[in-house]
């Protein structure tokens, strides 16, 4: 029982392995890291979308729409993004532990703090994908126009550009975007979480 300034922690009565044994798999986080334009969204909702199928149960959490509520506080500064994956971090634990494949779209440029959430998770539950594709093409892919912007000036901080992007030093996986289609990316990820185990 861990006790902290008179906050003392509830086991829950429904454990994780009870949920795993009803949905008939494993949970775990996939955090998916890389540049803005790498296809982060793109592969994630794929994934979400062939687990949902199959109907397992998961769910994506995407670093636009995260900033419109949870983390609307939050900007671009190193500290407000240490800030914003923290969140995340806890965010993705909690939806492991009701036995869910999380898929996490976060730039997440910082080694440090994506270490940091590894530490949250038992071994296999976190599984860091690598989401590759080289920076000129992110610059040409430009989806959102942000690229553009920030060349102009219009966005400070941006990652790549005015603020860094650390490429992961110890991955779970590595996807390039950029010489595989999204069915063979997909691929990859599913074989991984059989491999694991995660999946049967
Ligand atoms: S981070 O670094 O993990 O805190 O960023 P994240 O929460 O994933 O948010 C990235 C999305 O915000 C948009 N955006 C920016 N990205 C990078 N740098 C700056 N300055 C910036 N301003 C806005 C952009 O749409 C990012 O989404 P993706 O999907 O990565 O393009």
């Amino acid at each position: 029982m861990k006790a902290k300034n008179h906050i003392i922690w509830h086991e829950h009565s429904i454990s994780k392995k009870d949920r795993h044994l009803k949905n008939g798999h494993k949970s775990c986080v996939l955090w998916f890291t890389g540049l803005s334009g790498s296809g982060k969204s793109t592969l994630a909702n794929a994934i979400d979308a062939y687990l949902f199928e199959k109907g397992f149960q998961s769910y994506v959490l995407d670093g636009d729409n995260i900033r419109h509520g949870l983390n609307k506080d939050l900007g671009f500064t190193i500290s407000d993004r240490k800030e914003n994956i923290r969140r995340i971090g806890e965010v993705a634990k909690l939806f492991v532990d009701s036995g869910t494949i999380v898929s996490t779209a976060f730039i997440s440029p910082f080694e440090e703090d994506r270490m940091e959430v590894r530490k949250l998770f038992s071994k296999d539950e976190f599984i860091e994908v690598y989401v590759y594709c080289p920076f000129e093409i992110c610059v040409k892919r430009d989806p959102k126009s942000l690229y553009k912007k920030a060349i102009n000036g219009e966005i400070k901080h941006f990652t790549g550009l005015t603020s860094p992007y650390e490429e992961p030093k110890n991955p779970d996986i590595i996807i390039d975007t950029n010489s595989h289609s999204l069915e063979k990316c997909v691929q990859i990820i599913i074989n991984h979480l059989k491999f694991k185990k995660i999946l049967n």
